[in-house]
């Protein structure tokens, strides 16, 4: 096993530039990226940089969601998780939620005035919430919704668009005329996570119908869904290789050596120890981005809560576990990241 590199705390101060875009090779289809997938309050700007930094092997990230917002108020609170000075060097697309036409084009505008060339439009959030409200996954059975959307955000002056969906909102074969929409457009690229939006999670990925889609859409695809090892990544893509690239996902937060174990073909070391020294520079990063202790004690859990399932140390992970689980002082987390409890 090679071992894992540059977890530690002496690394270097992280690099901070203007966004750089997420480039597919020039025959986009069968490019092979390797992208991290948005996960809302998850793969924040903190944790993208820190896994930049530690663990490395991914092309760029998808950033969680900008809602659209009526009235332009919120907007340095919703976009400062896109802010080139707080991210790092890594390519790094923003993505929208939204239905209304003119609210996409108005956060597209605004990721361009950060010096953004790329903006994703999420059509497969599953959360009722927000499907009720034709946003999402909630959009998808509307495929003259989406060609509205399109029509408008899909402009010259505006980023390149891509688009992030799922199969349907009920069913899965929604996704059949919204592909003809979907065509019909100029888009970067699409990703589909192929399952239908009343799934949430449940279930597993329906290969079938991504084959189904890739072989009908002109656009390079991406494939998001249960990619945890290499293993499955090598399988998805002997089956279809002409897939532009893969977004990882909880498969990525569960064991952050993985896109470097796909690259490599070699099975990582990636144990309590790293883990450890991940979170140690994961909190010092959010408590340094001003978050509060008893804020960054609970986001801690959040990230080990997925951590725990990609150690190779089971039992050591289980046992860091039952003394993380009900720490509530920052002092004795640190005692525990130290090995000292
Ligand atoms: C907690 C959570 C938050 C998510 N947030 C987003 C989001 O902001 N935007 C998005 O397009 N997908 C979001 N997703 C979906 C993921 O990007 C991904 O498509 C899905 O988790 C399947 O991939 P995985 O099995 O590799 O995690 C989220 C998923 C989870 C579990």
């Amino acid at each position: 096993m090679a071992p894992c590199h540059g977890a530690g705390p002496d690394r270097a101060l992280f690099a901070v530039g203007n966004p750089a875009p997420l480039r597919l090779a020039p025959s986009a289809k069968n490019s092979h990226l390797l992208v991290l997938a948005p996960l809302e309050g998850i793969t924040t700007a903190v944790y993208r940089r820190v896994v930049a930094e530690m663990f490395g092997g991914l092309d760029g990230a998808i950033a969680p969601f900008i809602g659209t917002i009526r009235g332009l108020k919120r907007y340095a609170y919703h976009l400062r998780d896109i802010l080139p000075e707080a991210n790092g060097q890594e390519p790094l697309i923003p993505q929208i939620l939204g239905a209304d036409a003119e609210g996409v084009a108005e956060v597209s505008r605004a990721c361009a005035g950060l010096g953004y060339t790329q903006v994703n439009w999420n059509i497969g959030c599953p959360i009722p919430n927000i499907t009720r409200k034709k946003r999402g996954s909630g959009i998808l059975p509307h495929p003259h919704l989406i060609k509205k959307v399109l029509s408008r955000a899909c402009r010259e002056g505006l980023p390149a668009f891509s688009v992030k969906l799922r199969l349907g909102l009920e069913e899965k074969d929604e996704w059949r005329e919204v592909l003809q929409v979907l065509n019909s457009f100029d888009l970067d690229f699409v990703v589909l996570h192929p399952r239908t939006g009343r799934q949430m999670y449940r279930g597993t990925p329906d290969t079938a119908a991504y084959g189904a889609f890739l072989g009908e859409c002109r656009h390079p695809l991406l494939y998001s869904g249960d990619i945890r090892s290499r293993e499955d990544l090598r399988r998805l893509a002997e089956e279809y290789p002409e897939t532009a690239g893969w977004l990882l996902g909880r498969g990525y937060l569960s064991r952050p050596v993985l896109a470097r174990e796909i690259r490599s073909g070699e099975t990582l070391e990636f144990c309590m120890k790293d883990i450890a020294a991940f979170l140690g520079v994961l909190s010092e990063e959010f408590l340094k981005n001003g978050a509060d202790a008893s804020w960054v004690l609970g986001k801690m859990k959040l990230y080990f809560g997925y951590l725990k399932h990609g150690a190779d140390d089971t039992a050591a992970a289980m046992e860091f576990w039952g003394r993380l689980r009900g720490c509530t002082e920052w002092p004795l987390f640190e005692a525990i990241l130290a090995g000292d409890l």
